[in-house]
């Protein structure tokens, strides 16, 4: 808790909607006033005297920010994904981190459910060849993708976005295969998909969806070796953190048929460089993180960032918090 006057709260980028309203009714609000990521020195000089920092995944929260930082109580990301935060560094400093869980699964599905018929369908290559002027009369071998529907598709990751991905490949007709770092007893049944291991995910799936939060142990998960053991005829589809994807062995899949196809919302580094192989590959689509991105749950982010931060400076449980449970207030 603040201990006296109203507590300085910290914003590194606008968010949408009615947030910064939020914010000013409980302290006094700085935000950093350029439409693209804050300066990490800006970032550094800001934080010194901040009691909540509201940030985005684009911000490094890391050990040397925290210790220029004497009176933060609180982070809050605007976002699920929380590896640009030092989690251990901030449970360490009793400083409590929440993100976004739950608003954004549905939205985050839909753009991994249309990634998938991207790749699979072969649906950008489609679109190229009619803006190149190549269509000529029907063609019946023109572009053969593979189908989605009745397929095999592994789920890598079963927290909200993978549920919500499940749910809707059921439509598909699809049979669902997943691997969690912990398994999903209580959900398998209601979901209809079965818990593998990832070995055996990446052989069984005609199709794989990257679902899983980047931390250490997920960290480029999916490598050559990886890649090598997934089939040849296979769209991957990327929507967690482009970190969880060896690009260099994706790349090096893709040119040499190992797998069929890659669909990516994320990528390592972010933006790609214009000069990364696989912008060079015609199977391989690449949108600029996009999955959260409609109106109306990017604002709910917003939202639910600015509650967390609130809670956490009252005193009161944020929603979704990855250490408070581990903080003595
Ligand atoms: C977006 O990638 C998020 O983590 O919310
Ligand atoms: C993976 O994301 C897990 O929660 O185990």
């Amino acid at each position: 808790m603040v201990s006296s006057g109203r507590p300085r709260i910290v914003v590194t980028r606008t968010p949408p909607g009615a947030a910064i309203e939020m914010l000013e009714q409980v302290g006094d609000v700085w935000v950093w006033p350029e439409d693209n990521v804050i300066p990490a020195e800006v970032l550094g000089a800001k934080s010194a005297g901040a009691h909540a920092l509201y940030s985005m995944l684009t911000d490094p929260i890391d050990a040397k920010l925290l210790s220029g930082a004497p009176q933060l109580q609180v982070v809050s990301n605007m976002a699920v994904g929380m590896d640009n935060i030092d989690i251990p560094a901030c449970t360490e400093r009793g400083i409590a981190v929440g993100h976004t869980p739950g608003v954004l699964a549905d939205t985050v599905a839909d753009t991994a459910i249309g990634l998938l018929l991207m790749g699979a369908r072969r649906l950008v290559e489609g679109v190229d060849f009619v803006k190149s002027g190549r269509w000529g009369p029907w063609d019946p071998n023109l572009l053969w993708g593979r189908d989605v529907h009745s397929s095999t598709v592994g789920i890598i990751g079963l927290g909200g976005v993978g549920r919500a991905v499940a749910r809707r490949l059921t439509g598909f007709n699809c049979r669902l295969v997943y691997w969690n770092r912990t398994r999903r007893l209580e959900v398998e049944a209601d979901l209809g998909i079965e818990y593998v291991d990832l070995e055996d995910l990446l052989e069984q799936a005609d199709h794989v969806i990257v679902a899983v939060a980047l931390v250490d142990a997920t960290h480029h998960l999916i490598d050559a070796a990886a890649l090598e053991r997934m089939r040849s005829t296979a769209t991957l589809v990327n929507v967690s953190r482009g970190g969880t994807v060896d690009p260099h062995a994706l790349a090096a899949a893709l040119a040499n048929g190992a797998i069929a196809a890659a669909a990516l919302d994320v990528t390592e580094p972010e933006p790609i460089s214009m000069d990364d192989p696989l912008l060079a590959l015609p199977n391989c689509v690449i949108i600029p993180h996009l999955g959260s991105s409609s109106e109306g749950t990017r604002t709910a982010m917003a939202v639910m960032a600015a509650e967390n931060l609130i809670a956490a400076l009252e005193g009161r449980p944020m929603s979704a918090s990855p250490n408070q449970h581990l903080l003595t207030s």
